[in-house]
């Protein structure tokens, strides 16, 4: 741990942009390790919350990068018809499933990606209402964050007319009545009082809620939830921000449960680390008006040229497929220490999009363990690995690594933390260590 980068992120970053885990000040990274001052190597299984997709300094990202800022074709997309933008446009709707013809937006983050959908709608549609879930996370900006569902944002007020349902989660499905037909029942009463559907534009869904939980919807939830809004006219808008671009083991984490979106929104990995976000939607709404939403420095060749690199390397190196085997790994070690640490309630996700909720009493009421959890996060970067933790009551373990980890890398890290929750119950890491790292 470097003291005087510490020092000096406490003096000069505002609190607001930070989610702390631990005292960790990176200097540089590659693959998937990113280093401190000291040339401590540390493994990195939350990847910068997956925005390193492809790891950190991969060649192929810093020659692109290289490449498009050698010779700058223009800083803006707005007034130039920029070519790194429309090829990675072309791209990004070639991977889109179906035929209707689409078009593309750019923007700097998942944020502003789902923000821009939510106003497009509204205008475009004339209705003015949405349907969102407890527990998402679209965003850090009004718009994304009014339809936002988590326990991190109750500090703005929520957009007037949106309705929120509850995310179905199998694991608390016998303790809570969540089950997929209690939550559409919910969603045909609202319908029929308060929720009209001809006043809603869209459902906004994660296909794994992430920042919620890591949650895994049951099979078969998300094409009931399309069916019914489809009778309604009601748009689906699926948020892939996280999840998507290969990591859960299909180029669409929506593919998993057979949707079709209508609006598809991408960021963090899409970038290579660089802001980048895009939003992939019908042509006759994309084109609802000109200037409609539109910011200087979006589109711009070295982040869209970082961008084609993405998409080409996830081909390349066969990423989603390694996304498959080392998750699958990932998957059943964890399984293996839940026969060691009774903390280990839960092991879900998809590809390597994982999650490990930690709870007390995991055969009975599943209380969230929040204090453990942060020690153990805690502990494991003292030992070595990045890893930090989600969900409404902050007892989930979240897993977004660089799609590029490979097997004995997913080994050494599941040995940090079997030896972190060692400690942890050894009573290692006492609670004032954690009291500075509040995490979210
Ligand atoms: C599903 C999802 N959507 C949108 C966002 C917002 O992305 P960003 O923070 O890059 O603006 C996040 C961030 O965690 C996310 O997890």
């Amino acid at each position: 741990m470097s003291k005087n980068l510490i020092n000096r992120d406490s003096k000069y970053i505002a609190e607001i942009e930070k989610i702390r885990f631990f005292p960790v000040a990176p200097i540089g990274g590659d693959g998937c390790y990113i280093i401190e001052e000291n040339g401590r190597r540390l493994l990195d299984f939350a990847g910068s919350w997956g925005a390193a997709g492809l790891g950190y300094s991969h060649p192929a990202i810093t020659e692109a990068i290289k490449k498009a800022s050698k010779s700058m074709a223009s800083a803006s997309l707005l007034s130039y018809a920029s070519e790194p933008a429309i090829a990675l446009a072309e791209e990004l709707i070639s991977i889109v499933p179906g035929n209707i013809p689409r078009k593309v937006w750019f923007g700097h983050s998942g944020s502003d990606a789902n923000d821009m959908v939510v106003r497009l709608l509204e205008a475009a549609t004339g209705r003015r209402r949405f349907i969102s879930f407890y527990g998402a996370y679209h965003g850090g900006v009004s718009g994304s964050m009014s339809v936002s569902g988590h326990s991190s944002q109750t500090h703005s007020p929520k957009r007037e007319g949106v309705v929120y349902l509850t995310y179905p989660n199998p694991y608390r499905s016998e303790l809570e009545d969540n089950s997929p037909e209690n939550i559409l029942k919910k969603l045909d009463q609202l319908f029929n009082t308060t929720c009209p559907p001809k006043e809603v534009a869209a459902v906004f869904i994660e296909p794994i809620q992430s920042d919620g939980g890591v949650i895994v919807p049951p099979s078969g939830f998300m094409k009931s939830l399309e069916k019914k809004c489809r009778e309604h006219g009601i748009l689906i808008v699926v948020d892939e921000v996280k999840v998507g671009l290969g990591r859960s083991g299909l180029m669409h984490a929506f593919e998993h449960d057979g949707l079709t979106p209508d609006i598809i929104t991408f960021g963090k990995a899409l970038g290579g680390g660089l802001p980048l976000s895009a939003v992939v939607g019908p042509s006759e709404i994309m084109d609802f008006a000109p200037a409609f939403s539109i910011m200087t420095a979006s589109g711009n060749p070295v982040s869209v040229s970082a961008g084609r690199t993405v998409l080409k390397t996830i081909e390349n190196e066969n990423l989603i497929s390694n996304a498959n085997i080392v998750g699958k790994n990932l998957q059943d070690g964890f399984r293996e220490l839940a026969n060691q640490h009774e903390l280990i309630g839960d092991v879900r996700g998809r590809g390597l999009a994982i999650g490990v909720e930690l709870v007390k009493n995991r055969h009975k009421e599943k209380k969230a363990a929040k204090l453990e959890t942060a020690k153990i996060v805690y502990r494991a970067y003292e030992l070595g690995l990045i890893i930090f933790y989600v969900g409404m009551e902050s007892n989930v373990l979240e897993l977004t690594p660089p799609l590029i980890m490979n097997e004995n890398e997913s080994k050494l890290g599941l040995e940090i933390l079997n030896q972190a929750f060692t400690d942890v119950s050894n009573d290692l890491v006492p609670d004032s260590v954690i009291e500075k790292y509040k995490g979210w």
